[in-house]
């Protein structure tokens, strides 16, 4: 294959970030049509792009002239879309979530292995990050001794004002669900989510910031503070304190400005700024991945075990306890 031909469905603000990625940036994939549960505003994108455009998604991912499929839909369309990719036997790179809940993303991992082949890479872009990279290189060296705690931050400007109190969870933090369990290679044994003073930045009854507090199953404890209004970046944080050193992740800049009397470093306002060569390694990988026939990334069973932490975080939230993590076992389809 010389090209892979992709279809995207869901051409909101991701999904043509997407297209202009893969078409101006990326190589050896080019997205040749794309659609939209919106029929008619799919077919508006693949005029901009001067591509195909299909009313239905569905038709899209069944046409012979499609290899592989982007889903970059709002979260409730995921799992029809990532199904029938899987049921048309091709490779799809779903945005994260998987899909809203975990007995959704179940679903999707059935219907893989009853295709009897990975298809499934789902958008967790921070495993492509070089700073999650290095500090998984870090831990996995065991140079610096076992990591002991973790204290991160997810921090963003503002957020639409439709955000409501389950999103720091379901929306952000699900992010630092998945990086986490990634860099630290074992699953989730609890979770917690506390409440800080509230922001006056956000609407009145939006508890901002929060912090979720997971354990895992070896007993590292992890705080990770959600604070979605700050009003000043969108600013990612990760120490690890090991029993030999701490590790930290600082702001990815590659110059500071001296000026006024101060020494500065300019400030990301959102995660397509600071993601960016993230963004473009997982999209590149996944289209190198998919033309020699397989998945390199986060799986169908990654999107189930994020789901499943963010259940137990969301329900810790509503019933401010600490609630179990508790995962079905691990298929042997997915070990390998
Ligand atoms: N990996 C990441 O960091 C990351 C970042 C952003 C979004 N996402 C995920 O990507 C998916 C899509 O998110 P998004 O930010 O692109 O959502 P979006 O709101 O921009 O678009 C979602 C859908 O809304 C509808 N829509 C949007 N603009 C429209 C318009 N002008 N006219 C008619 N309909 C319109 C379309 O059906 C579209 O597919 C979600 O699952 C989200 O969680 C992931």
């Amino acid at each position: 294959m010389s090209e892979l031909r992709i279809g995207l469905v869901g051409t909101g603000g991701i999904g043509r970030t997407h297209i202009e990625r893969i078409n101006n940036t990326l190589q050896g994939g080019k997205v040749v049509a794309c659609a939209d549960p919106v029929g008619a505003f799919g077919l508006s994108v693949a005029e901009k792009y001067g591509i195909k455009g299909f009313e239905n998604p569905i038709d899209m991912i069944n046409d012979p002239e499609i290899d592989a499929v982007m889903c970059t839909t709002a979260d409730p369309y995921h799992e029809e879309y990532v199904l029938a990719s899987i049921a048309a036997g091709k490779y799809v790179f779903c945005e994260k979530p998987l899909a809203p809940k975990a007995d959704a993303c179940k679903r999707i991992v059935e219907a893989e292995m009853k295709a009897g082949k990975k298809l499934v890479q789902v958008g967790f872009m921070r495993r492509y990050d070089e700073g999650y990279k290095q500090l998984k290189a870090a831990v996995d060296s065991g140079k610096y001794g076992e990591a002991l705690l973790l204290h991160c931050a997810h921090r963003n400007p503002s957020v639409p004002a439709d955000w409501d109190n389950s999103m720091a969870v379901e929306n952000s933090m699900v992010h630092e669900i998945d990086v986490l369990r990634w860099l630290l290679g074992e699953d989730y044994a609890t979770a917690e989510v506390r409440y800080g003073k509230s922001t006056n930045n956000g609407p009145k009854d939006l508890h901002d910031p929060q912090i979720m507090i997971l354990t895992t199953k070896s007993g590292v404890r992890i705080d990770v503070e959600s604070f979605v209004n700050n009003k000043n970046d969108y600013d990612i944080k990760c120490e690890i304190v090991c029993d030999g050193a701490v590790l930290n992740m600082p702001k990815p800049n590659y110059i500071s400005v001296n000026a006024n009397a101060t020494t500065g470093q300019a400030m990301y306002t959102d995660c397509f700024q600071r993601f960016a060569d993230a963004y473009n390694a997982e999209i590149q990988t996944w289209i190198n991945a998919s033309k020699a026939g397989y998945v390199d990334g986060p799986t169908a069973w990654d999107g189930y075990c994020c789901q499943v932490a963010a259940a137990a975080a969301s329900k810790a939230r509503e019933t401010q306890t600490i609630v179990p993590v508790e995962y079905d076992e691990m298929p042997d389809f997915y070990k390998k």
